[in-house]
């Protein structure tokens, strides 16, 4: 196991009703001025968002809006957030969504204290000193941004999407987690998110450091809980304990317990960034396509990790490893497949992916060798994608 330092400061108030606490959390952190962030409307259709706004008034605390927040957020609707902010000296944010709405509150917290552009800390050319501080009340479990300090955001211009990771500044302060909210979502989004959840745990399992036996074990732990109330909430998308139990494993996959004492991989959401910002597709639809790719990928050339995902979560029982691993592979796309979720290209809606595209914008964004479990350049990210075909 390699040393490190695990801080996650995010307050977490889970169960029914948790949104109600939004007024006390802010004051909690001295927030009278906030921006709400909110997404292209189904907040407005549930009632959410004026049941926020109310809680807000009835606490006197000032509160400017800002909708519209599309899935795979791009960055005028940042700037357009950090100008609200300045000019209505706004001292915090309030994400009322999910991983789209969240990181684009994130990124306008860091950019409103920001003497430049805040795109300077995505492209790498400057670092994060403070930000703004960011409340959140979730409405989908998957991006798990309510635990990160990460904020992914495409620049228009030249079409990058990067993820930014900090270890504190973009970490959501409080989050506000009812699963009831998340009744309203129709199965493809929830499939989705349950896709997303279980990459960010696989970008960790995927691991070349050794002895990370309890780290190894949470994370099967989670694997597991997923796998088994992953069809319950298929069924009946009202099941509240089968959505609680949902709703909190896509935090925990992303609030960094996955992954103490180890090194990570994230090619898999290196790559389907690329798709995703490319072909406008949800981001965990991209994964069930990408992952296994990954896997059938590694499956020949470093089999270890994945023969052991493969007998631990899937019950694999066969003794070889490479062979382990691809039957394990087999039990996932079975399982993606029966949330309803693609697991092809074609079947995401992309009948000829331009590979060549796909790969140039990868490394040119994300460097010439990526992955942290096995280095993989151009000439194996694009065995990966067409093995996605
Ligand atoms: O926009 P509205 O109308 O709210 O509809 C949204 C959106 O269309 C809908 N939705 C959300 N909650 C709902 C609901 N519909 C009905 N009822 C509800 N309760 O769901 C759609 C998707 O929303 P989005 O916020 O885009 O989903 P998600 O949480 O999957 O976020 C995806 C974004 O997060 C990034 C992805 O790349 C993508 O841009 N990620 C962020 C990460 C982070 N910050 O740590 C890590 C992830 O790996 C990921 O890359
Ligand atoms: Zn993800």
């Amino acid at each position: 196991m390699e040393n490190f330092t695990y801080c996650t400061p995010t307050k977490y108030v889970f169960g029914r009703d948790a949104e109600s606490h939004a007024a006390e959390e802010l004051k909690n952190i001295n927030i009278g001025r906030v921006l709400v962030v909110y997404g292209g409307g189904s907040v407005i259709r549930s009632g959410l968002l004026a049941r926020v706004i109310s809680v807000l008034d009835n606490a006197g605390i000032f509160h400017r809006e800002l909708g519209g927040i599309q899935p795979n957020p791009t960055d005028p609707k940042v700037r357009e957030g950090i100008g609200m902010c300045r000019r209505d000296k706004i001292e915090g944010l309030l994400a009322v969504g999910g991983g789209s709405v969240i990181d684009t509150a994130k990124a306008i917290a860091a950019g409103v204290p920001y003497d430049g552009d805040f795109w300077d800390f995505w492209a790498g050319k400057s670092v994060i000193t403070e930000a703004l501080p960011v409340g959140v009340i979730l409405t989908i479990p998957a991006a798990g941004s309510e635990g990160s300090g990460n904020s992914v955001i495409t620049l228009l211009d030249g079409l990058h999407k990067i993820s930014l990771r900090t270890d504190y500044w973009l970490r959501p302060k409080f989050a506000l987690l009812n699963p009831e909210l998340t009744f309203t979502l129709p199965p493809e989004q929830t499939a989705a998110g349950i896709a997303d959840m279980m990459a960010h745990i696989f970008e960790r399992y995927f691991s070349p450091t050794a002895d990370v036996e309890i780290t190894d074990r949470v994370s099967e732990g989670v694997l597991k809980a997923i796998i088994e109330e992953a069809p319950k909430v298929m069924a009946d998308p009202c099941d509240y304990q089968a959505r609680a139990n949902i709703m909190w494993s896509g935090t925990l996959a992303h609030n960094g317990i996955c992954g103490t004492g180890r090194k990570e991989d994230w090619a898999s959401h290196a790559m389907e960034h690329e798709i995703s910002a490319v072909y406008g597709v949800t981001h965990g639809a991209g994964l069930a396509v990408v992952m296994p790719a990954f896997m059938t990928f590694m499956a020949a050339h470093a089999p270890a990790k994945g023969a052991q995902l493969a007998r631990r979560v899937f019950d694999v029982v066969e003794t070889d490893d490479r062979k382990a691993a691809l039957e394990g592979i087999e039990r996932l796309k079975t399982f993606f497949a029966s949330l309803g979720l693609p697991l092809t290209f074609s079947q995401l809606g992309i009948e000829n992916p331009d590979v060549e595209l796909l790969v140039r914008k990868l490394h040119e964004n994300k460097g010439e060798i990526i992955g942290g479990y096995y280095p993989l350049g151009a000439k194996e990210t694009a065995e990966i994608y067409n093995l996605a075909r």
